[in-house]
């Protein structure tokens, strides 16, 4: 077995002891024969078929259980639904095994199942009984509930044992169980009251050979107990195991009782064979999408701060492969910035769609309104999902709504993060205020290390949720935000929040200091979106002229040519330039030079001027060096200097030429910003020593030529309209 040392913080994770594996095959192994299995009864209560209940018979199945369960599609009525606590579920109990009251042969296990997985065979589970020398053996925890002034009253226990009763799982011959159960009781009553009270009486303890299991031999109660397990999984399977650290025990049943549900759900993503190398939990229950019949579903897009490339979200919107009519479109914007595209989207796409509506900043509705009115929208419509997208949360793969569909669950997100950073949508544990904690598989989850599905207590920013969950669901907190809010209301109500990050299927962009106000605003965030500004700005065919075996073309010798930049980035540059509009006089004199004298001046804005000077280094660095190095063999100056990167502007009626000069620089950067013959006439550069003209300039290409000795060059005349170009004196 190959160990790894794991680098993720607040480690758990540990490679698995030859003792522990050998545990964890024996777990897995067929079991051997025996006659023990027909004689032990296993009976569980739950009243609905909830998230937690479906996982508990899983587990039941992979250890080849058979489990009866008590009370399904019957009304609860023992008191809290997420404790199926109560008296109700004894006295469902002692009918079901009245018929073995008689019988010492049979064995009943009683546990509860929301809050249960099931980690072993019946065979350990039978060997771990017989070891305890009881004839009864109940579960055991740290806390003496629901009645404290009864905890001295408790026989002492050792060291880090657990010495005090819990009802939710427990073992016994069927005399004995029937024998505990005897007392009648009232369906609210409390159960775990009624056991412990039989339990501190002596007399009745040893009448029915009852013992608690102090040291988790077969039960684990998870309340207060963090500190007594640890989850051991294989790194190379995957597969875990939960061991009871103190005593050095594997217990069978793991019961997540009290506040310890999010630790049980944690721990349930490697527990009973969810994983063998591969995920298989994924591969389980999947729905078979029937496109004649395809489920209705409402999309909801939540646009609720100013956030950068909102153009390339609706693009990631339009990708989703997922017929348009059987798709309710409800753009929900509290943010002014983002009204016009919001309708004009709607405008444009929503007669596709089998319903498009919009809710704009002018409809003055906050977060936690317009998510409800979403749900609402989606009850109108009798969807049977509603997909909840925000607008940082950018679809890469088209085929995501089909694959979550298909995953078949209450609740699913995918996992979506910021380019090349941890930040992500989804949380791994809580802290005590139900806050952000980091889970031991975070990191590997995030890096797609670990591949799968999880049942996580947070998930954010984009997720599909099943018409069975939209009455559990509420926004509404006096403290929490509303995707707080949303995921505490799951989590009360039992329904299981998974994340998936099966395939890659989109990102998170970084709207942190995202300034709307200025103009243009996605062309700035060079450094806080790097794969977005590429994808916008970085003209397509950039990275096909990094192959050596592509020609660069050369329209004058020792003059390059090469795509580099699109349409929008021309466009966001002059508009940025023009509305600045602190373009230079075109005289000699020039105060933002440092001898403040420009022999050859032309009419232009340096970068500096309008604060992009930074950012234009990094795009020299990241997009201009790797085109240089390739035309100018054993040049390598990466990062380029340059103090003077300027746009350009040639008018008839203003500056329309520039005399012959040479450049400050090693080489020169020229990026034509508009079209010849559409935005201007006449115009270009000629190379005087070779009489060689470039006038049939490109949009968004870039001219790259030696600045001194042998590229002396003029700027030929502009005879209509405006031409723009953007220079750079690199290696000055
Ligand atoms: C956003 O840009 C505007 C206009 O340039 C500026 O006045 C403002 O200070 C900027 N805000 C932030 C937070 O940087
Ligand atoms: C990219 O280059 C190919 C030829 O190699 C060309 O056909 C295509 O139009 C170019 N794409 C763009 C956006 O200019
Ligand atoms: C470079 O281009 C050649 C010819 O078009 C192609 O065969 C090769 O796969 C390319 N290499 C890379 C790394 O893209
Ligand atoms: C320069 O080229 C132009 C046309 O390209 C030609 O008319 C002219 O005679 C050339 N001048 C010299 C000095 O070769
Ligand atoms: C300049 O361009 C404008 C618009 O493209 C056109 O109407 C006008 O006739 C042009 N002027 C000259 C002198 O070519």
């Amino acid at each position: 077995m190959k160990m790894q040392q794991q680098s993720a913080l607040f480690l758990l994770l540990l490679a698995v002891t030859s003792q522990g594996a050998a545990s964890a095959d024996a777990d897995v192994a067929a079991a051997p024969e025996s006659n023990w299995n027909d004689k032990i009864k296993v009976f569980t209560v739950a009243t609905e078929p909830t998230d937690g209940y479906l996982r508990y018979l899983r587990s039941s199945r992979v250890y080849d259980i058979e489990v009866t369960t008590l009370g399904l599609g019957e009304e609860w009525k023992g008191g809290d639904m997420q404790r199926p606590g109560g008296g109700f579920k004894l006295n469902l109990l002692r009918k079901a095994i009245a018929p073995y009251k008689n019988d010492p042969e049979i064995i009943i296990l009683f546990t509860d199942s929301y809050d249960v997985i099931i980690t072993s065979t019946l065979d350990e589970i039978y060997e771990k009984f017989q070891e305890s020398g009881a004839k009864l053996l109940v579960s055991a925890e740290k806390y003496c509930w629901p009645d404290q002034s009864l905890a001295n009253d408790y026989p002492e226990v050792e060291g880090r044992a657990s010495r005090f009763l819990n009802s939710g799982a427990f073992i016994g011959y069927a005399p004995q169980v029937y024998g505990l159960l005897e007392d009648p009781i009232d369906d609210t009553a409390d159960d775990q009251l009624y056991f412990t009270k039989i339990f501190l009486d002596e007399t009745k303890r040893a009448k029915l050979g009852m013992k608690l299991d102090t040291q988790s031999r077969l039960f684990q109660n998870l309340h207060g107990a963090k500190n007594d397990v640890k989850l051991k999984v294989d790194l190379e399977s995957n597969q875990g195991v939960l061991q009871n650290v103190d005593f050095m025990t594997t217990p069978a049943i793991i019961h997540g009782n009290g506040l310890s549900k999010v630790d049980l759900n944690a721990y349930g993503n490697y527990l009973a064979r969810t994983y063998n190398g591969v995920c298989l939990f994924c591969q389980e229950n999947l729905l078979d999408l029937d496109e004649s019949n395809l489920p209705v579903i409402s999309l909801a897009l939540i646009v609720t701060q100013p956030v950068p490339f909102f153009d390339q979200f609706l693009e990631g919107i339009e990708k989703l492969n997922y017929p348009k009519e059987k798709l309710h479109l409800l753009i929900f914007s509290n943010v002014p910035f983002h009204d016009d595209d919001s309708r004009s989207f709607v405008s444009k796409h929503g007669k596709k769609y089998a319903t498009a509506k919009y809710a704009l900043s002018t409809d003055e509705l906050d977060e936690r309104q317009g998510r409800q009115l979403a749900l609402d929208k989606a009850r109108l419509h009798h969807s049977d999902y509603i997909f909840y997208v925000d607008a940082d949360a950018h679809i890469d793969d088209g085929e995501v709504l089909r694959e979550l569909l298909r995953m078949n669950k209450q609740f699913i997100g995918p996992l979506f993060t910021k380019h090349n950073e941890l930040w992500s949508n989804f949380w791994g544990a809580l802290s005590e205020g139900g806050y952000y904690a980091r889970s031991h598989d975070y990191v590997d989850i995030v890096k797609h290390e670990l591949i799968g599905m999880f049942n996580v207590p947070h998930v954010t920013s984009i997720y599909l949720v099943k018409k069975s969950a939209f009455n559990a669901i509420s926004f509404k907190h006096n403290e929490f935000d509303p995707d707080m809010a949303m995921c505490e209301s799951l989590r009360n109500a039992g329904i299981f929040m998974y994340i998936s990050n099966l395939r890659s299927f989109g990102h998170l962009v970084n709207a942190d200091n995202f300034n709307s106000t200025v103009t243009r605003p996605d062309f700035h965030t060079l450094f806080s979106n790097r794969l977005d500004w590429t994808e916008k700005y970085i003209h397509p065919n950039y990275s096909l002229q990094l192959n050596s075996s592509y020609k660069i073309p050369q329209p004058c010798p020792d003059v390059f040519w090469f795509q580099i930049v699109t349409d929008a980035f021309c466009d966001d540059l002059v508009a940025i330039m023009e509305a600045h509009n602190s373009w230079s006089d075109g005289s000699n004199s020039d105060n933002r030079l440092e001898g403040g004298y420009e022999a050859v001046p032309t009419r232009d804005i340096h970068m500096k001027q309008v604060g992009l000077d930074q950012m234009y280094l990094k795009f020299l660095q990241l997009f201009v060096s790797p085109l240089q190095e390739r035309v100018f063999d054993g040049y390598v100056h990466n990062p380029p200097r340059s103090l003077m990167n300027f746009m350009v502007r040639y008018r008839p009626d203003e500056q329309p030429s520039l005399r012959p000069h040479h450049d400050a620089s090693t080489y020169t950067i020229n990026i034509a910003m508009n079209r010849v013959g559409v935005d201007y006439e006449g115009g270009g550069c000629r190379f005087l020593r070779y009489n060689c003209s470039v006038t049939d300039t490109k949009k968004g290409w870039m001219l790259m030529h030696p600045g001194r000795l042998t590229h002396y060059h003029e700027g030929l005349l502009v005879t209509n309209g405006t031409r723009y170009i953007m220079i750079s004196f690199i290696d000055p």
